[in-house]
C-alpha cells in the first residue's frame, strides 16, 4: 500500500520534470543559459543588443555559481518580479517581462526539471554594457514604467484554442521579443504588439496580416514543426533555433493554437513605415517612451 502511494508519487514527480523540459524548451532558456559548445544551462551564452553585451547566467544546480542554492520562492520571484534573491532587479535582457506570464503550475515544472540538472562550476561572466544601460540601479526606474507583473489571464471573449496560444506566444515562448519594435530604452510598444522587431539583431518580421501576407493557419502551424514557409525556403538566424528547440518539440495542438492566435492578431503597421517626428515635434510623447 504505501509502495504505491510512493509509486505513484514518484510517475507524478516525473511527469512534471519532463512537462518542465518541454517548457525550457519552449521558452528557450537552454539557448540563452547555454554557452557555444558549453555544458547546458551552464551558462555564458553571449546576447548581443544595442545595449552591449549580455550573458546568460548559469543555471545549473551549483550551489556557488548556479541556482543551487535557491528556493522555490526565490526562482518565482526571478521569474514573475524580475527580482534576484539579494532583492535587485534583472536585466530585461531575461525576458521576464514574458515569463511573468507563466502559471504557478508551469513555473514549478520548470523548476522541478530545471532542479535535476548536474551542477557545473562554471563561473558567470559580467556583462559588457555601454555607459548608464549598465548601471542596474536604473533597471528600478525602467521596471516602474514598464514592468507589469502577472500570470496570464483568459480573455473570456476568446476561445480554449486562442487562450492556449495566446499564453504560449506571450509568456513561456516570449515570441513578441523578437516580433515587437522596442522604444529607446528597449521596452516593447505595446500599442505596436507583434508589428516586427527593429532592435539588432533580432529583427523578426511583422506577424501581424500586415506582414504575414497570405500565410494560412496551417501553414503558419507547419513552419512552426519544420521550419518550411509557404514559399518553401527554410527558417534562418534565430527562429531556426526557436523552432529547432522550441516549436518543434511541442505537442501538435499547442503548434496549432499558437497560429491560431497569430493569424487572428490585428493588423498593424510595420515599424520601419513610422513616420519621424515633424519639426519641431522633437519631445517624444510619453507612450514613444
Ligand atoms: C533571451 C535570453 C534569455 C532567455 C530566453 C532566458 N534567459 Fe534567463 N537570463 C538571461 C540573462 C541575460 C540573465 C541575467 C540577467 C541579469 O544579470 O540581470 C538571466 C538570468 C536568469 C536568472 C537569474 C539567475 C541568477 O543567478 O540570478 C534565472 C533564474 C533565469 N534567467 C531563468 C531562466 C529560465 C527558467 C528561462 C526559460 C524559461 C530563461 N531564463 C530564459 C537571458 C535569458
Ligand atoms: C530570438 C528571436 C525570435 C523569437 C523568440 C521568435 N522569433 Fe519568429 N522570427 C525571428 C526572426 C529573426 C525571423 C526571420 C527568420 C528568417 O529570416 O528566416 C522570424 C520569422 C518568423 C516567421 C516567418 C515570418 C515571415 O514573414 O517569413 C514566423 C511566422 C515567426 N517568426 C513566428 C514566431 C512565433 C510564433 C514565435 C514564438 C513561438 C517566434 N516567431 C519567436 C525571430 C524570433
Amino acid at each position: 500500500m504505501l509502495w504505491w502511494l510512493f509509486s505513484g508519487w514518484l510517475c507524478a514527480a516525473a511527469q512534471d520534470v519532463q512537462q518542465g523540459e518541454t517548457l525550457a524548451a519552449l521558452s528557450g532558456c537552454g539557448s540563452c543559459h547555454t554557452a557555444p559548445e558549453g555544458e547546458p544551462f551552464a551558462g555564458g551564452h553571449a546576447i548581443q543588443t544595442s545595449f552591449g553585451t549580455f550573458y546568460g547566467t548559469n543555471l545549473s544546480q551549483s550551489v556557488t555559481h548556479g541556482v543551487g542554492d535557491w528556493t522555490y520562492k526565490d526562482f518565482e520571484r526571478a521569474m514573475r518580479r524580475g527580482r534576484s534573491p539579494q532583492g535587485g532587479p534583472y536585466f530585461p535582457a531575461f525576458p521576464y517581462p514574458s515569463f511573468t506570464q507563466l502559471t504557478d503550475a508551469d513555473l514549478r515544472d520548470l523548476w522541478a526539471y530545471l532542479q535535476t540538472l548536474p551542477a557545473v562550476e562554471r563561473p558567470n561572466q559580467p556583462h559588457e554594457l555601454h555607459g548608464l544601460t549598465g548601471n542596474r540601479f536604473l533597471v528600478r526606474f525602467w521596471k516602474l514604467m514598464y514592468f507589469n507583473s502577472g500570470a496570464y489571464r483568459d480573455d473570456k471573449h476568446q476561445d480554449d484554442a486562442w487562450n492556449r496560444g495566446a499564453y504560449r506566444v506571450n509568456g513561456p515562448a516570449h515570441c513578441g521579443e523578437c516580433h515587437t519594435p522596442r522604444n529607446g530604452l528597449g521596452a516593447m510598444k505595446r500599442g505596436q504588439w507583434m508589428a516586427g522587431g527593429d532592435l539588432p539583431p533580432e529583427k523578426g518580421p511583422n506577424l501581424t496580416p500586415t506582414g504575414l501576407v497570405g500565410w494560412s493557419e496551417s501553414e503558419l502551424a507547419s513552419y512552426l514543426e519544420d521550419g518550411q514557409d509557404p514559399e518553401g525556403d527554410y527558417a534562418g538566424s534565430g527562429m531556426g533555433r526557436v523552432i529547432r528547440e522550441g516549436t518543434s518539440q511541442i505537442s501538435a495542438e499547442d503548434r496549432a493554437a499558437i497560429a491560431t492566435y497569430i493569424a487572428g492578431l490585428p493588423a498593424r503597421g510595420d515599424a520601419s513605415e513610422e513616420k519621424p517626428p515633424e519639426a519641431g515635434e522633437g519631445k517624444e510623447s510619453w507612450e514613444d517612451w
